[in-house]
């Protein structure tokens, strides 16, 4: 009995010494770098990161022009120039009919040739529907086509060469890779296509909101049972209430708003500012209203640090005529919150009885994160606040949450000191309510 107790003792103490000595080594050896990045393929912007062992931190690597993301954008030059991101966005005008965005929402998708023929309205680039009813874009006078995972696989490319340059690495194998949480297993395995046509191997796919989540440090957390995601985009608003338990990831409802985002701001602003305009002329020039785009974008994120912005150096809009402005928009926002709640509570998804104690609150949500550069108005954190009697996790970039989540994802698979505790998503059959498409 004794004697086990001191060899027991002795393990112990070796253990710890061994411990003690790993912690140290750590501390003083170079960091290793990291073998799988993290890749935020979006709809409109795309970015990558990585997770630091021994620092613990996470790096957003400068996508393009300094700027931590680049857009989603591929331009095809007629002599066979292919340009990318902001480069790409610099050719919408001249060069339209071959430069492709929002590939994302055609990828691993089947579409009937009714809906095409719609969805084609929105588009300046052709879209072709092949033989198994998949998208394709056109390219070149030539007929020349692209599929939506191909479009993924440039972007992506860019970014990988972008981080081993920055790793000073020659080849990145691996990544994990962040897609909606609506996405079905096609979609996820044909998102996955867009990083292996580039020679890199997906260790792990998981949801935009969990990933939203793990940047907050929440799978750490064992007081957090419910979270919800809000996402603002451009244009697209999207809630996701997750529940998590020991560092397990489920997404339990989805609402989104396809019609929803900061772009719909901007025009209610643009809009206004035309009212005040009096010259014909003006109104109609193209080169005036492409500038006044830019002036009421920049007037709009002006007003998340101060209480007024200028346009054009003449109109002066102060953050209260911008809400009022807005206010439709603004009460919009709350919807999907109540949709969720809504449908979480409803009888269909209750096992049980109607009992009160049962129905999930706002009380309930223990974290709210916002992800989505839209989420910077003043306006929409103030709704939230309002809504769930708490402040939202505001402290990460919206606009690289997914980003920092993805990265540390990697981070965990990687088995990166001092990560040491787990992360996973257990994926479910929720089906998403749509609020307007
Ligand atoms: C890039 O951005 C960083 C941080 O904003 C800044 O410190 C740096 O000077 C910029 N570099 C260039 C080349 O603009
Ligand atoms: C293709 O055209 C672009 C834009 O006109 C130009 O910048 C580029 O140098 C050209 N590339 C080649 C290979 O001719
Ligand atoms: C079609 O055009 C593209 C881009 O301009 C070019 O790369 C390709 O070789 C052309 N294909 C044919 C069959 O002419």
């Amino acid at each position: 009995m004794v004697s086990s107790e001191t060899s027991c003792t002795i393990i112990g103490g070796s253990l710890i010494i061994l411990l003690i000595a790993g912690y140290f080594g750590q501390q003083f050896l170079p960091a290793p770098k990291p073998k799988i990045i993290g890749f935020d393929l979006g709809t409109t912007y795309s970015c990558v990161g990585m997770y630091h062992a021994i620092s613990g931190l996470v790096e957003i690597i400068p996508a393009q022009r300094n700027r931590s993301c680049m857009p989603s954008i591929v331009s095809f030059l007629p002599n066979g120039t292919v340009l990318l991101g902001y480069d790409a966005f610099d050719h919408l005008e001249t060069n339209q009919k071959y430069t492709i965005y929002d590939a994302k929402r055609f990828i691993g998708k089947q579409f009937s040739i009714e809906s095409i023929r719609k969805i084609q309205n929105d588009y300046p680039f052709e879209l072709i529907r092949n033989d198994n009813g998949y998208v394709e874009f056109v390219v070149s006078e030539n007929g020349t086509r692209v599929t939506p995972q191909k479009i993924g696989s440039l972007l992506l490319k860019h970014l990988k060469e972008i981080a081993e340059k920055h790793l000073m690495v020659t080849k990145i194998k691996l990544c994990v890779l962040s897609v909606p949480a609506e996405f079905n297993e096609e979609q996820r395995q044909t998102t996955k296509q867009a990083a292996e046509l580039i020679g890199i191997k997906v260790e792990r796919i998981i949801s935009e909101p969990t990933a939203a989540a793990l940047a907050y440090g929440i799978h750490k957390r064992n007081n957090v049972r419910y979270v919800l995601v809000i996402d603002i985009g451009g244009g697209t608003t999207d809630v996701s209430l997750l529940s998590v338990q020991g560092g397990m990831f489920s997404t339990q409802a989805m609402a989104g708003n396809n019609r929803l985002g900061g772009q719909d701001f901007n025009q209610n602003l643009f809009n206004y500012i035309l009212t005040l305009i009096n010259d014909n002329h003006k109104r109609t020039d193209p080169n005036f209203l492409q500038h006044l785009r830019i002036e009421v974008e920049k007037c709009k994120l002006d007003l998340s640090v101060s209480n007024q912005c200028t346009i054009n150096a003449k109109w002066i809009i102060t953050r209260e005529l911008f809400e009022e402005i807005n206010q439709d928009l603004f009460k919009k926002i709350i919807e999907p919150l109540d949709r969720i709640f809504a449908y979480i509570n409803s009888d269909m998804n209750d096992d049980d009885d109607d009992d009160a104690s049962n129905k999930l609150t706002v009380n309930n949500i223990d974290e709210i994160v916002l992800v989505g550069g839209s989420t910077r108005m003043l306006k929409i954190r103030q709704l939230i606040e309002d809504y769930f009697h708490k402040m939202p996790n505001i402290e990460i970039d919206p606009d690289v949450a997914v980003t920092h989540g993805v990265s540390i994802q990697a981070g965990i698979l990687g088995g990166v000191w001092p990560l040491t505790v787990s992360a996973t998503e257990v994926r479910t059959a929720v089906e998403k309510i749509h609020i307007e498409t």
